[in-house]
């Protein structure tokens, strides 16, 4: 939530900031900022709505001689999204600014406290106290006074500090909010939200910790450690994406050029980790060790949204194929249930982003009562690969578009690895049939792609019928029922529509009686173990008169006498479906949403990474 962008070095520092807010608005975007230093005083420019209105503000100032800044867009937690309470937020005397990620918790005993000292707020948000503390603590030494502020700070920060009494100096910190910094060849020096937003200049990273400040300037950085004040030495770490990774490259948007992404996405997190010859899965980043892996007697996967759906699947997967108990939880849940976890217990968390609030504290608490803890996660040094004892990368790429889709595949193919991989060290499953299954998963890729566009143009002429809908139901069995969960999800949040998922033999529970002829019904009925109970199922709908649209398996004529909106899909093995299954259910979502005129990157209420609780 919310990004932050700052640089100090040789470029012009306005474009620079705009184009790193560009590759960061998925994180926050109902208002922007960005203040650079120029003749010793600070230029602001703030506005609420998204960076277009920014940058029409701008204007030319895009040309300032101006060298160190700080941008920010924001995803509100304390005030309106309005022009007073959009980031940069300036002390009292205006020479100091701040932008921040996170949430200030004593905000308002602090701000009581400033307040009686006479300092003037302007804004309702909470990181405004930060800019007033650093004012009260600063004597001549910046780094300093930002130190012995965040000294008095509870809660959750990636902060940018700025003075136009220290210039060409930026001022980084992080505490539970993610914040990383670049270096460029050249001696420029940047801190951002996320990496895109450092793809255009460097590769070259480092990842801030949580208690952890940096003095940034044109040629040098420094970091030190919060509690002691110690000067820390830092690793630089060289990111393999690049910056046409996180461009539309002539897509109409994101999420539809993620969604093209998926078979690559597929073959990049498979490849190299398993023998096809010999059916071995080689996973060494995971970090334990066999006689670890068979001292384990249950498996938490712990995820949240879309990640979530991924570790419903894996529950089949691992419990069919490994033999080990799993239990699923959401990390809002989890993190502050009851939990019977020790020793024994592995903890998978599941994320994207590798930042979610919740899954981190999860793993946290998990780790706390002696769990070990691995993460299936795409973003190279987040937080949680960090903080886990071992992680499984998915290789999807950066991630732009808000709603997951080619995180989700690539998780579901880590998961399926991780599956084969417990099956080998647990010796449940003979290596031929571990080959067989590495097999079909590695062909899964193939038919991904052999199969989007038919099913792209096939979904565009059929949502005609279905996009001005008010509801929607989505149904599956077995493997396929957190697609359905998946599906529903896709729907609500990039078309607004009320959409809910649901075991296809849990209709007749209660959610049956929402059915009548307007109600149009998704459902995913592969030929596979379960095709018989779901058809029944589906039959129930039909009798009730509902609109029927059928996922089925190539030369299944018996759908076609179901109803007239058939998709059929090649037959593969059935535990490779919901990976199959899941791209109908995105394009759906996407084609529906793009005819409704909805902003399918940047979906209203939402922000891509969802660092606060
Ligand atoms: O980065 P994460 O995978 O931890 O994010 C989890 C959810 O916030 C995320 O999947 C969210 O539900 C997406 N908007 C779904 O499309």
């Amino acid at each position: 939530m919310c990004g932050i962008v700052g640089y100090a070095g040789n470029r012009r520092v306005v474009p620079v900031l705009l184009e790193g807010l560009r590759r960061l608005e998925y994180r926050g975007y109902d208002s922007a900022g960005i203040v650079y230093q120029e003749n010793d005083q600070l230029t602001k420019y703030r506005c609420e709505g998204k960076l277009s209105r920014l940058e029409g503000i701008v204007g030319d100032a895009i040309v300032a001689d101006a060298h160190t800044g700080l941008g920010h867009t924001r995803w509100a937690t304390h005030g309106a999204p309005t022009t007073e309470n959009a980031h940069p937020h300036t002390d009292c005397s205006g020479r100091l600014v701040v932008v921040h990620n996170g949430i200030i918790e004593n905000y308002h005993s602090l701000r009581e406290e400033l307040k009686d000292k006479g300092h003037q707020f302007t804004s309702e948000t909470d990181t405004e106290v930060l800019a007033h503390l650093i004012e009260e603590n600063l004597v001549d030494d910046l780094v300093a006074a930002v130190k012995k502020s965040l000294d008095r700070v509870e809660g959750s920060y990636a902060l940018g500090v700025m003075s136009v009494d220290f210039p060409g100096q930026l001022i980084a910190a992080r505490n539970q909010s993610p914040l990383v910094l670049g270096v460029e060849n050249d001696g420029g020096t940047f801190m951002a939200s996320d990496i895109p937003a450092l793809l255009p200049y460097t590769k070259n990273v480092i990842f801030l910790e949580d208690e952890e400040l940096a003095l940034l300037e044109h040629g040098s950085y420094r970091v030190i450690s919060l509690r002691s004040g110690e000067q820390l030495d830092k690793t630089i770490t060289e990111i393999d994406w690049n910056a046409a990774m996180a461009e539309k490259a002539g897509y109409k948007h994101f999420m539809l050029k993620e969604i093209f992404e998926q078979p690559q996405a597929i073959t990049n997190t498979v490849s190299g980790r398993i023998n096809i010859e010999t059916g071995e899965v080689v996973l060494p980043e995971i970090n334990l060790t066999e006689k670890q892996f068979q001292n384990i007697d249950r498996i938490f996967l712990v995820a949240c949204g879309t990640s979530w759906h991924a570790a419903l699947v894996a529950k089949y997967w691992i419990e069919k194929y490994a033999r080990i108990p799993v239990e699923v939880d959401i990390a809002s849940e989890f993190r502050y249930r009851s939990l019977l976890v020790d020793e024994r217990v592995l903890t998978v968390a599941i994320s994207q982003s590798g930042e979610t609030a919740d899954t981190l504290a999860g793993i946290r608490r998990a780790r706390k009562l002696g769990s070990r803890v691995i993460t299936i996660c795409n973003v190279v040094g987040s937080t949680m690969t960090r903080e886990a004892d071992g992680t499984l990368y998915t290789h999807a790429g950066p991630e732009i578009g808000v709603a997951s889709t080619k995180a989700f595949i690539s998780q579901l193919a880590a998961l399926f690895l991780f599956t084969l991989y417990l099956s080998q060290v647990r010796d449940t499953m003979s290596s031929e049939q571990r080959r067989k299954l590495g097999q079909d998963l590695i062909d899964i890729a193939r038919t991904v792609e052999q199969e989007l566009p038919r099913i792209r143009e096939q979904i565009s002429e059929m949502i005609e019928t279905f996009y001005d809908c008010r509801d929607f139901l989505f149904v599956g069995r077995g493997v396929n029922f957190p697609i359905a969960l998946e599906g529903a999800l896709k729907l609500k949040e990039i078309s607004y529509i009320h959409a809910e998922g649901y075991a296809a033999g849990e209709l007749k529970h209660g959610p049956i009686a929402l059915i009548d002829k307007e109600m149009p019904i998704f459902a995913v009925t592969p030929k596979d173990s379960v095709y018989q109970k779901t058809i029944s199922n589906v039959e129930e709908i039909k009798a009730r008169q509902g609109r029927l649209i059928l996922l089925g398996t190539e030369g299944d004529t018996h759908l076609n006498n179901i109803t007239s909106d058939v998709i059929f899909m090649p037959k593969v093995h059935e535990d490779m479906n919901p990976i199959l299954y899941t791209i109908p259910a995105q394009l759906l979502s996407y084609e529906i949403a793009t005819r409704r005129g909805c902003d399918v990157d940047q979906p209203r209420n939402l922000a891509k990474s969802v660092t606060v609780e």
